[in-house]
């Protein structure tokens, strides 16, 4: 199936002591129409900064360094700042932020947020109808399960909790009936219920409408539940990728290993690892995670990505899986 989003070797630079260092290192992954990835990986490992790169919003201090962005076969990369904001961001892509506070202005009620969106994103012939564009946000309220929904129309960012502002930034994405939904550990925060919820909603938005999403995650849970497929993440490396199936089933790389043994259930979030998240000024050559790896070896130390396949639809990066170099994707840097 064609991609809907690909991914292709996206690198991001970070200053360090006046050096270049590789923040995110030559990404690549894909979603397709209909498809539920996760993106997963430990606190600091650069899942916002690969979110923020695809919306073009990394902000001061990170710079991207290369590889291309295609939505629908169109490079974000290449595109001005006014059709990004014009046509992708809160048109074709709805995005629910970590922190749903940054995104909602506190002195304007939450109704005339929404309505601003509609009026920029929404369908083309009904942008300026506002009767329409109104009950097609409380509605969204309703299905985001947001209590009195008329009323929630007319209320301030601050009349509402954590969760509640979390579920209005959902129905705030959902509004313009975009083609690739981005949440950054949009379902955190609510409480099991609730998330449960907004979970089967995403889900039936990837089924029924073939939305595809990127979900960014801590929760193996959530990957179990609703993603078809993963991606592992580490110190701005991808480490494996693959169907939710094979990767949960079998994983592969001593970080995944790491990852997921503590959780048997797949129900529990991620947890510590000994030791900490390189960190950009401190990045050791080759594999990043070989000073926490059980099994890192002598070739770890200088050894360049490549990835094995090992299954069907899954594949790893790891010296332990360099067996057949031919068959290999490898690529400099
Ligand atoms: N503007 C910036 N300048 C310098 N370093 C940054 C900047 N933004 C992020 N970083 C660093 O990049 C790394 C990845 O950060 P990022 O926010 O992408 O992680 P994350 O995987 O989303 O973590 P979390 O699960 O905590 O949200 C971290 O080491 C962070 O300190
Ligand atoms: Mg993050």
């Amino acid at each position: 199936m064609a991609s809907l989003l690909q991914l292709d070797d996206l690198s991001v630079g970070v200053q360090v002591n006046g050096q270049s260092i590789k923040l995110i290192d030559h990404v690549c992954f894909s979603v397709a129409p209909g498809q539920i990835l996760g993106l997963v990986g430990e606190s600091g490992c650069g899942k916002s900064t690969v979110v923020k790169s695809i919306l073009n919003i990394l902000g001061r201090g990170l710079r991207f360094e290369g590889g291309a962005i295609q939505l629908e076969g169109k490079d974000l990369t290449t595109m001005s700042e006014a059709e990004l904001s014009r046509d992708v961001r809160g048109g074709r892509i709805g995005f629910v932020p970590q922190d749903p506070m940054l995104a909602l202005n506190p002195t304007f009620r939450v109704g005339t947020q929404l309505l601003e969106i509609w009026k920029r994103h929404g369908p083309a012939h009904l942008r300026r109808d506002t009767k329409t564009g109104r009950q097609s946000i409380i509605d969204l309220f309703r299905d985001v399960q947001l209590p009195e929904p008329e009323e929630a129309y007319r209320k301030y960012p601050h009349e509402f909790s954590g969760g509640q502002r979390q579920r209005i930034l959902i129905a705030a994405a959902l509004l313009c009936g975009p083609k690739l939904i981005i949440a950054d550990e949009a379902t955190t925060a609510l409480d099991v219920t609730i998330q449960h919820q907004i979970l089967g909603l995403l889900k039936k938005l990837a089924k029924e409408r073939k939305v595809g999403i990127l979900l960014v995650t801590h929760d193996l849970g959530v990957v179990n539940a609703i993603c078809d497929s993963a991606v592992v993440m580490y110190a701005g490396q991808v480490v494996e990728s693959g169907n939710v199936d094979s990767l949960l089933g079998s994983p592969a790389h001593p970080y995944t290993q790491a990852l997921f043994e503590r959780h048997p259930d797949r129900e529990a979030q991620l947890s510590g690892i000994p030791g900490l998240v390189a960190q950009p000024g401190s990045f050791p050559t080759g594999c990043r995670f070989r000073p926490r790896c059980s099994k890192a070896q002598d070739g770890c130390a200088t050894r360049s990505q490549h990835f094995q396949p090992i299954a069907a639809d899954h594949s790893v990066n790891c010296i332990l899986y360099d067996v057949d170099e031919e068959h290999s994707h490898a690529f400099a840097g």
